[in-house]
């Protein structure tokens, strides 16, 4: 039985308390920490008479791993005294504030032979793994842009971490686009180029942007676009990867849990994958197929399950260390070159150069009529 630590109770806690659920009998939470003792208190009431603590350094002997809830500028600290102690680390998003803490972490993990996975539980969301399997297997041709929307409501108070640019490590984009940004290297591959542009207004409580929108060219020649907002008073698609491939778009809608195929009647040919449901769309000019069904739910089982699952087989999980740095890398880029105000090369972000003959294209090019004409 693998005994945990949950370091840090506050508003993402619950969610997590809930998720351990699913590793009932093969993981028990020892104990709960919390510098304020109210917050520990209130998670302990849900779990099985937890060690209770205001100071994570007294609970780590009793413990093999640990999961961390933190303010951000607080990950590297925390996490890397768990490693030095022998515990494996699974750590919320993002990993560090900066790439020289997100290296040394990387470092530490490898030198005290510990597990350390990034909290990122889209990746291990059903109905998102399937969503690529079937990007993958190119089920509905080759895909050449993925679009995801983030539109939410998320207000901090001025004194809290999360109000800070310090702390939180930047604005909305590296708080919580980092999981999209993941989400697109992992389904498009390596980036070459790409923009950010961000803006507090409308969000004029954070200190950096509070809207993005980021677009990303790939090697493979596809394009990626993230829209996050934390300032949506109202939203239509709220929570939507849609993935446009030269079979028709696949849509992956979080509000129904569905996996929805969208073609246009010249294209139309039946589905391969299973259909639930298949009607006219579009006044006919279309259909819309319902592939999978996953239900809503955010599904963060799956999440906790791996991380168990390879610290008992000793491997390296999909949210490692080095693949959640490259996410981060991306948008330190991306910042730094809409400081600069221009375009960022990502050719070379992580020390590899990507494929020979691949050459990021003119801004601007493929614009004119004549090539919209094909
Ligand atoms: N995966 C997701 O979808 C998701 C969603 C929200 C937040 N998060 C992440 O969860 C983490 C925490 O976010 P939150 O919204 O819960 O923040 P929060 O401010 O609500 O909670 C942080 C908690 O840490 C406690 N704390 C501060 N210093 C501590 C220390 N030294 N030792 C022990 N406890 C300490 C605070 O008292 C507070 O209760 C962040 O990394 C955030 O990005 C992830």
């Amino acid at each position: 039985m693998l005994r945990m630590a949950l370091v840090g109770c506050g508003g993402m806690a619950k969610s997590h308390a809930q998720r351990f659920a699913a590793v009932k009998g093969r993981v028990s939470i020892a104990a709960v920490v919390d510098t304020d003792l109210s917050r520990a208190l209130a998670v302990a009431k849900h779990l099985d008479q937890p060690q209770v603590s205001t100071d994570y350094k007294t609970v780590l002997d009793g413990v093999d791993a640990v999961l961390l809830v933190l303010p951000h500028h607080l990950h590297h600290v925390v996490a890397k005294t768990c490693m030095e102690a022998g515990k494996h680390v699974l750590l919320e998003k993002p990993m560090a504030n900066s790439e020289s803490e997100c290296l040394d972490l990387i470092a530490t993990a490898k030198r005290m032979k510990r597990t350390l996975m990034i909290a990122y539980p889209m990746r291990y969301h059903p109905m998102v793994v399937k969503f690529k399997q079937l990007l993958d297997e190119k089920a509905y041709g080759q895909v050449f842009q993925v679009s995801i929307w983030t539109e939410q409501f998320t207000r901090y108070p001025a004194d809290h971490w999360a109000s800070s640019a310090s702390t939180l490590g930047g604005g909305q984009l590296f708080s919580h686009g980092c999981h999209y940004i993941d989400l697109l290297l992992w389904m498009l591959g390596r980036p070459t180029q790409g923009c950010h542009v961000g803006t507090n207004f409308g969000t004029p409580w954070m200190e950096l942007e509070g809207t993005s929108h980021i677009y990303l060219k790939f090697e493979s020649g596809a394009l990626g676009y993230h829209f996050g907002t934390w300032g949506a008073r109202g939203t239509k698609l709220r929570y939507a990867i849609h993935a446009h491939c030269t079979g028709g778009m696949l849509e992956a809608d979080f509000a129904t849990g569905q996996i929805v195929l969208y073609r246009d009647r010249g294209t139309d040919v039946l589905p391969t994958e299973c259909e639930i449901d298949h009607r006219e769309f579009d006044a006919g000019k279309s259909t819309r197929t319902v592939l999978h069904d996953f239900g809503t739910g955010k599904h963060t089982d799956k999440e906790i399950l791996h991380f168990v699952d390879c610290i008992e087989q000793g491997r390296q999980p999909d949210t490692n260390g080095e693949s959640a740095l490259a996410g981060l890398r991306v948008i330190w880029k991306l910042y730094e070159a809409e400081r600069a105000g221009v375009v960022a090369d990502l050719h070379e972000l992580d020390g590899k150069p990507r494929r020979k003959g691949v050459v990021p294209a003119p801004v601007g090019a493929g614009t004119t009529n004549e090539n919209l004409r094909i």
